[in-house]
């Protein structure tokens, strides 16, 4: 692809916030890019073209024979180049210092406070100014620099590292100990924004010039031919179906496919907003027949989601073969996924949960993918979308699965149980809104419990479902904290959801984070 924005190169090392790095700098309107460091050759460095390049931290020493190194072209480039962590080690390493091991003493975990030495250099303008002196950061390293290379002087020093901020200000390589990715280096943002204007960044990064390269990319990419596009009503699919209509207009049929999974009034929303308010051509399949029918009698949770994925698959290569010409189909990847899949330590490990999507099937049906969103962000999307003018209700939602209400259901799926489920989590939604809490939550749900329980309304006994109320904060559903309603909120909802919810006589409250628990019941 042709890129016309400014680039930056953040050589990946294997360090665990590599991502970050790449958040902090997007924030800055800095495009940027994660390769791990055995991608990189001199071919790639001289194609890429980075303005700048960062060099993470990672696991490694650079003491150990066959650890990982940047390619020597990189110094030679003439670009500033940035070193955190094991990347300022290697830095010194490839530069003529000198690293030594932690046991030595100098290991250092946490916080620390850099203080600056009488050396001055822009990349730390803002810094040490709150009256304190120091500054806080997160330090992670067992080895340290013991010498620094020709050329570097020291900015900075904490008390385990001698040489916290090193320069050579000349060819503007710049090296630090800590990371000032992390949410514990309270000012790492600042250091970033001065070593991208020093790099000579404009900012260039813009969801309006995003959109405008997106559009022209994709229809050099797709010329005449027809693509589809897998709606699930997410924010993702929707970004991506309502940007390639943008571009190819009526050469784009969405398939949303229903599979009786989904939220009260679900459909009919994601249909009307797509047919009526976008005049995208739409299939609506609904075969919730068919699911609800092969899910009977199921219940154990990894059963559950693949019958829904392989149903899923068949029944959008159904619609799917009724478009003539289709030689795409859309999806809504985003960059975690990408960097996922590349990543240094060869992507994910364990199995937690099978994952719906509809991988497999561009290679059964021969299609080529067009994925539009493959360099962006969850909030870069929604600014993109915010900028296609998708309303901010839609945009706002909360991440809601491909297996739908399926894993919210432990247990044994039922018709009767999905409807008073449906009517329990409209009602807690309903809540939430109210009390103004929506945008503070990443997501909020309820779970019917495959218990019943017994209770007293009036005179009379009851003998129905108990159900957990699910609330979580999370900036990428990778680790997640349980909301802390009030107690007056908790009760207010428990009170409403016994009252209108018939079916449902027990409600509580799931106080588990994750890790250890999942977002997710099942
Ligand atoms: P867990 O439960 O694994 O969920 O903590 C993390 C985030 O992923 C969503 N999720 C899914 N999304 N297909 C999806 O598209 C799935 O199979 C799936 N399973 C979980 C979950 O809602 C949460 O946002």
């Amino acid at each position: 692809m042709t890129q016309t924005h400014d680039r930056l190169l953040i050589i990946d090392f294997g360090s665990q916030v590599t991502q970050l790095i790449a958040r902090r700098l997007r924030e800055l309107n800095v495009y940027c890019e994660i390769h791990p460091y055995q991608n990189v050759s001199d071919a790639f460095l001289k194609d890429f073209a980075p303005k700048a390049i960062i060099f993470s931290g990672g696991p490694d020493s650079v003491m150990r024979e066959g650890s990982p190194r940047p390619p020597k072209a990189a110094y030679a480039m003439g670009v500033p180049i940035l070193g955190i962590c094991y990347g300022q080690q290697v830095m010194m390493h490839d530069l003529g210092g000198k690293v030594e091991a932690g046991e030595h003493a100098t290991a250092e975990f946490g916080r620390a406070y850099v203080t600056p030495t009488d050396k001055r250099d822009d990349l730390l303008t803002g810094w040490f100014m709150d009256g304190t002196g120091r500054e806080q950061v997160w330090m992670s390293h067992g080895d340290h620099v013991s010498e620094i290379a020709p050329g570097f002087e020291v900015l900075g020093t904490s008390p385990g590292a001698p040489f916290a901020i090193t320069a050579d200000r000349t060819r503007h390589f710049y090296a630090v100990q800590f990371h000032p990715e992390v949410h514990h280096t309270p000012n790492g943002k600042t250091l970033y924004e001065n070593f991208v204007k020093l790099a000579g960044f404009t900012g260039d990064w813009t969801m309006g010039a995003y959109r405008e390269e997106a559009i022209r990319l994709i229809r050099e990419q797709v010329g005449d031919k027809r693509v589809i596009c897998g709606l699930s009503g997410g924010v993702d699919s929707s970004v991506a179906a309502v940007l390639i209509h943008e571009a190819i207009g009526d050469q784009l049929t969405c398939v949303f496919v229903d599979h009786g999974l989904l939220r009260q009034n679900e459909a009919d929303e994601v249909v009307s907003m797509f047919r009526d308010h976008y005049n995208i051509p739409l299939i609506h399949a609904d075969e919730s027949e068919l699911f609800l029918g092969e899910l009977e009698g199921q219940s154990d949770p990894e059963t559950k989601r693949k019958i829904i994925g392989k149903l899923f698959i068949d029944v959008f290569q159904k619609h799917a073969d009724t478009i003539d010409g289709a030689e795409f189909l859309a999806q809504g990847t985003l960059y975690p996924d990408v960097i996922e899949s590349v990543s240094f330590s060869g992507g994910p490990s364990v199995t937690i949960k099978s994952h719906h999507n509809v991988g497999g099937l561009p290679e059964k049906m021969g299609l080529k993918l067009v994925e539009p969103l493959r360099e962006l962000f969850k909030d870069e999307v929604r600014a993109l979308g915010r900028e296609l003018g998708l309303p901010d209700s839609f945009i706002g939602r909360h991440p809601f699965p491909g297996p739908g209400l399926a894993i919210r259901c432990p247990g044994e799926i039922t018709r009767e149980k999905l409807d008073i489920l449906r009517k329990a989590d409209a009602v807690y939604i309903d809540q939430i809104r109210k009390h103004g809490l929506y945008d503070e939550i990443w997501q909020a749900f309820v779970a019917i419990l495959p218990v019943r329980t017994v209770g007293v309304m009036g005179d009379g006994r009851t003998y129905d479902y108990a159900c957990a109320l699910r609330a979580v904060t999370s900036v990428d559903g990778m680790t997640a904290d349980y909301y802390p309603f009030t107690h007056d909120f908790l009760g207010e909802t428990a009170t409403r959801i016994i009252n209108e919810v018939k079916g449902i006589n027990r409600v509580t409250y799931d106080i588990t984070s994750k890790p250890p628990g999942t977002i997710e019941w099942e």
